[in-house]
């Protein structure tokens, strides 16, 4: 694998493969690599033809009271994955490189898809986010970019952009990887200590109630909310910011889940905030 950590070094890498009609993938992370993350790297390497990931913790997507100097970072660590997955690449740059002196320039969605949710939890967040992906995008012009459904708002504002903005780059959504006991692998899970940790199986266990209530014919939405939240605050205690049942292609909220929905949620658990979500499918009458 090689490791590039300037745009130029990265284009000179990349134009060569394009030139002789390689496919090109991308993984953009912030790094502190889990297997959630090192599934949507063996995608791209089955997929394309060559693999690029970037590790990058991006300043402009955290708010001011948020954990960017405490992020974990681990590029040794990291790069041994990406490698160990199959990356033919691997970027790192500084932010100065990413964000030089005088950078004005940004990327907003001003509709309710984009602030709703972590939209209105994060007011800056999606701002940062949309904007380094588009950077990222043409950095390195991939065929495909590879995102979790971990991050569900996320990847649907990405895949809106690509489309709106006329982006060639095909924007694809990997399932969630959890662990033993449910909870969504995140780089921020090593903020938890063991007690945490042990709450933290509260999300998904709480959302596959939901799923499990609506499979046995529970289709209000509020009724659906009500057994996630019981769930989460019978773990311990908990700040929840969020718990959503909503439209997956708008994220307006569903009174009644008659047609294909998403429970989203977002809750903090001692210093650490977490967010999961889970597809919800009505049965068929
Ligand atoms: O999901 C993430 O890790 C980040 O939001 C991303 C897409 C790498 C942009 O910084």
């Amino acid at each position: 694998m090689q490791t590039f950590a300037t745009i130029s070094a990265l284009r000179s890498f990349l134009a060569p493969h394009r030139a002789s009609g390689h496919t090109i993938g991308f993984v953009p992370t912030m790094g502190a690599l889990h297997e959630g993350h090192l599934s949507l790297v063996r995608r791209a390497v089955a997929d394309c033809d060559i693999a690029v990931v970037s590790i990058f913790v991006n300043p402009t997507q955290f708010g001011p009271t948020e954990d960017l100097a405490r992020y974990p970072r681990d590029l040794e660590g990291d790069s041994r994955l990406c490698a160990s997955a199959g990356a033919h690449a691997r970027f790192a740059p500084e932010p100065r490189e990413i964000y030089p002196e005088g950078f004005c320039t940004w990327v907003e969605q001003n509709d309710a898809t984009a602030r709703c949710l972590e939209g209105e939890h994060r007011p800056t967040h999606f701002r940062g986010v949309l904007t380094v992906c588009l950077k990222f995008f043409n950095i390195v012009q991939p065929n495909r970019a590879y995102f979790g459904q971990k991050d569900f708002q996320q990847a649907l504002l990405v895949r809106r952009m690509a489309r709106q903005l006329d982006l060639p780059t095909e924007v694809v959504t990997c399932p969630i990887i959890r662990e033993a006991d449910g909870l969504a692998m995140s780089s921020r899970n090593r903020y938890l200590d063991p007690a945490a940790r042990k709450q933290a199986a509260s999300l998904s266990r709480g959302l596959e109630k939901a799923r499990a209530a609506l499979a046995a014919g529970e289709r209000s939405a509020a009724a659906l909310t009500a057994l996630i939240r019981a769930e989460l605050l019978a773990a311990g205690p908990c700040e929840i910011d969020y718990i959503a049942i909503a439209d997956p292609d708008t994220l307006a909220p569903v009174e009644t889940v008659d047609r294909s929905a998403v429970a989203l949620l977002a809750v903090r658990i001692a210093t650490t905030r977490l967010i999961d979500n889970l597809l919800l499918t009505p049965p068929q009458p």
